[in-house]
């Protein structure tokens, strides 16, 4: 794990506005989550924008971000912290959840559900108002900083029996649903993100409808927003559309030949 210094704050800060466009009223709602320090939960499919809004928000708030991606290997000692032993001796280090609380960043805990369930329950006290982390192996319980905040993503998408949330987990926060932005928006995004024309955006956005009709019908997901900046930045940087489609967009998206065919056959259609 590596070295957190909880004493210095200015480095989880973000210093430049990160470009988020808003896709309806996300950014005024989180503002007033933020301001009761209700935790909030994202959900929605990958690549749509989620990390982005939280690194956008962090930047417009002003306050640190601490970002720790999820896996099911995760324990709890991820999170709040150890004992390590070097060649002074036996010495505790927080983890990154407990630098967050300390120092009121907002820490954002992503795909959360990946993490187990004996993982996720650390939350708990700090999720409703007692606002509190005990760090059992420490003997110490830290009162969270009032700025703190913890945000969790989630993927609806790819939740099953074994690997989903507790109700008494998912009802310790608000819900900011989150989708792939409406056709106009999201060409913009990618003009702007890729640097290219609106027209070969819109392009590539219908493409990536086209794809997310098939969601369900031989795809698990469709084409994301992340995927298309992908193409874009491809083809800004002198890449032909459709090998920058084939490359960005289709092959990662699935191993059957014939899902392959079908969304060529679309990228056919929008460019020669
Ligand atoms: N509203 C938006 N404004 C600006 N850029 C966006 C927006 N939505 C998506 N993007 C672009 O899409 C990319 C992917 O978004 P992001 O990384 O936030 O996805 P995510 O929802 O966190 O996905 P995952 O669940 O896989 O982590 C961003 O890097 C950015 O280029
Ligand atoms: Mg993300």
């Amino acid at each position: 794990m590596s070295e957190v210094n909880a004493s210095n704050p200015i480095q989880y800060t973000i210093k430049n506005e990160p470009f988020y466009q808003p896709v309806g009223d996300e950014v005024e709602l989180y503002e007033s989550a933020y301001a009761t320090k209700m935790p909030v939960m994202l959900k929605g499919p990958t690549g749509c924008g989620k990390s982005r809004f939280v690194e956008y928000m962090a930047w417009k708030l002003g306050k640190p971000l601490i970002t720790v991606a999820c896996n099911e290997d995760m324990t709890a000692s991820d999170l709040v912290g150890r004992f390590l032993i070097d060649i002074n001796g036996t010495r505790w280090q927080d983890g990154p959840l407990t630098v967050a609380a300390r120092i009121g960043a907002i820490c954002y805990l992503d795909e959360v559900v990946e993490a187990r369930q004996d993982t996720t329950i650390v939350i708990h006290p700090l999720t409703d108002h007692r606002r509190v982390l005990p760090l059992d192996k420490k003997g110490e319980l830290v009162e969270a900083h009032p700025d703190f905040q913890l945000v969790i993503s989630y993927n609806p998408g790819y939740q099953s029996m074994m690997k989903d949330l507790k109700q008494s987990t998912k009802q310790r926060f608000g819900g900011f649903k989150f989708d792939y932005p409406k056709a106009e928006i999201e060409a913009e995004i990618i003009a702007k993100e890729a640097g290219i024309e609106l027209s070969i955006a819109e392009k590539l956005v219908q493409i990536a409808q086209r794809s997310r009709n098939l969601k369900g019908h031989g795809l698990d997901e469709g084409i994301s927003t992340r995927l298309l900046v992908y193409a874009g930045q491809l083809i800004a940087k002198g890449v032909p559309a459709k090998q920058a489609c084939r490359v960005a967009l289709v092959t990662p998206l699935t191993d059957d030949v014939d899902i392959w065919d079908t969304l060529m056959t679309a990228v056919d259609t929008f460019f020669e």
